[in-house]
């Protein structure tokens, strides 16, 4: 691991104004721990306020519109939100995929959108507990990442500054059980091939993967400690800075990859 582990906090449909302290109290927490990267991705309406009064951490979106502007009522570009202070978006979460029919393409999409808005992207994987079972999870994530990222040559130039990759199972999202640390090495490790494979070697070992999922203060150091794993995309476990810094703290460990 010869990047700084990058903590990331997905707040979900979580969040009025009065978590704004939680906030600032991450924000003074991450000061103290310059090796670690910590940012957060609140809702869209608490974008600007949490940006105008941080120092250390950054401030991102869990979505944008694939359109530059027009006539899309009730959506939001990447331009916005950058506007608003978003430095990165979290794009293709399960959530996303599942709730919102959202497909590879338009993940695809919008990712070329974040990009060219001068965003950096957080690129969601994972596969349901079904094609687990099926045997096939390699294989399903391994072609879902593939379609959900532009073609290489409409990426950016400097692409391993740019993008992470998040893999998410999503049975282990907000259920408590994260996956297996075998589970997630084998996992990384595919994606890590894919990325080399899609990148080239100048770029495919450098974009950092993240694993999320139940992941919390008890869970994080063993998470952290399997190879490929460049830190960690939290939901429930953000939304205090107790809990959320309690993983990022996990992540000051040297990391063993
Ligand atoms: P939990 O940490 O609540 O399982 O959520 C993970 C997630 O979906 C982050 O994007």
């Amino acid at each position: 691991m010869t990047r700084r582990p990058y903590i990331v906090g997905n707040w979900k449909m979580h969040g009025t104004r009065a978590m704004l302290s939680e906030a600032r109290a991450i924000d003074r927490a991450a000061q103290r721990h310059p090796k670690v990267e910590v940012a957060i991705a609140p809702p869209y309406t608490l974008i600007h306020p949490i940006h105008r009064e941080a120092e250390q951490i950054a401030v991102g979106a869990q979505d944008c519109h694939e359109a530059e502007g027009g006539a899309h009522t009730g959506d939001i570009s990447a331009a916005m939100v950058a506007d608003a202070g978003a430095t990165f978006v979290i794009l293709g979460h399960s959530e996303r995929r599942q709730g919102h029919g959202e497909s590879d393409a338009l993940v695809r999409a919008k990712a070329g959108a974040a990009f060219a808005a001068g965003l950096r992207v957080i690129m969601c994987c994972g596969e349901t507990a079904a094609t687990r079972e099926s045997g096939e999870a390699v294989a399903f994530v391994r072609g879902q990442l593939a379609a959900s990222l532009p073609p290489v040559g409409e990426l950016p130039a400097e692409i391993a500054e740019r993008l992470c990759v998040a893999y998410e199972p999503i049975w282990a999202i907000g259920t408590g059980t994260a996956a297996t640390t075998g589970d997630i090495a084998e996992m990384h490790r595919a994606i890590r091939a894919l990325l080399v494979e899609l990148l080239g070697e100048e770029h495919g070992p450098e974009v950092r993967i993240l694993y999320g999922g139940s992941v919390k203060p008890e869970n994080a150091a063993a998470i952290f400690a399997v190879p490929e794993v460049g830190g960690a995309l939290v939901g429930g476990a953000s939304l205090t800075a107790d809990s959320f810094m309690g993983i990022a703290l996990a992540a000051t460990e040297p990391f063993v990859s």
